[in-house]
């Protein structure tokens, strides 16, 4: 069964908008988890953008489901997870001019870092996924350094899906789909755990929610967007029967 990480960063995107204490990403979980949720997800990132560290305190405290910790792979960022313990810990690539996670991480490229950092988090009993591009080489590099599970970057397939005028047939939207099945192919063929996300929507979710395996999606963007017209629990429980459906 498929499951739904919700990403609740920009909630706070919001407050901090003001610099003010509302909306509180710490409600938005609950409404989440009403709507469904199976994990909340927050990025706290180095320059604290969104989500601070008062949040992540008490998500810890009062998430329910699973909470995923995003990170990217610092040692500031490694002693918060240790001491916090999130069930999961998705490391992620971090630039400061980034409007958004902009590509995965390059395991290949730093793999004794990787490794470093992937087993401190396991000792402390973490479990860690790696964000990646859907790359051959990438994934075998995770297995490797360790990682039990893989997010594969979905924001090209969405990409090609939206200039290729939303069609899932047109060669773009189909090529891009297949890179991420095999990946995820890939994943589960050396033991890990294949999770998806990045730009997916209520209109390009439900061919990658149809890949063989896939485990969890995570996404936030698309439905904090909804939320701002039908509430957030609702805008979740509409992704869940999507994506199980
Ligand atoms: N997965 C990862 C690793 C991300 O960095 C993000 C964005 O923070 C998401 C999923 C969710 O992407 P979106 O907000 O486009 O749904």
């Amino acid at each position: 069964m498929i499951d739904l990480g919700v990403n609740i960063d920009h909630v706070a995107t919001l407050r901090q908008a003001r610099r003010t204490y509302e909306p509180d990403p710490v409600w938005a979980a609950v409404e989440a988890e009403l709507g469904g949720a199976d994990c909340i997800t927050v990025h706290l990132r180095e320059d604290r953008r969104h989500i601070v560290d008062r949040d992540v305190e008490l998500l810890r405290q009062n998430v329910q489901v699973k909470l995923n910790l995003e990170m990217a792979a610092t040692d500031e960022m490694v002693g918060i997870a240790c001491r916090l313990k999130p069930e999961m810990c998705t490391l992620v690539p971090e630039g400061r001019h980034e409007v958004t996670t902009e590509g995965g991480l390059d395991v290949a490229g730093q793999e004794a870092r990787m490794k470093n950092v992937v087993q401190r988090l396991r000792d402390a009993g973490i479990f860690v996924s790696l964000f990646i591009d859907a790359d051959l080489q990438q994934v075998e590099a995770s297995s490797r350094v360790g990682a039990q599970a893989c997010e594969i970057h979905t924001g090209p397939y969405a990409h090609a899906f939206y200039a290729g005028g939303r069609d899932i047939e047109s060669a773009a939207a189909q090529t891009e789909l297949q890179k991420v099945g095999a990946a995820g192919s890939a994943i589960v063929e050396l033991g890990m755990r294949f999770n998806a996300g990045h730009a997916l929507n209520y209109s390009n979710v439900q061919p990658i929610a149809a890949l063989p395996n896939v485990r969890e999606l995570h996404i936030g963007h698309s439905i904090v967007s909804r939320a701002v017209f039908v509430g957030l629990r609702e805008a979740v429980r509409e992704m869940k029967r999507l994506i199980r459906s």
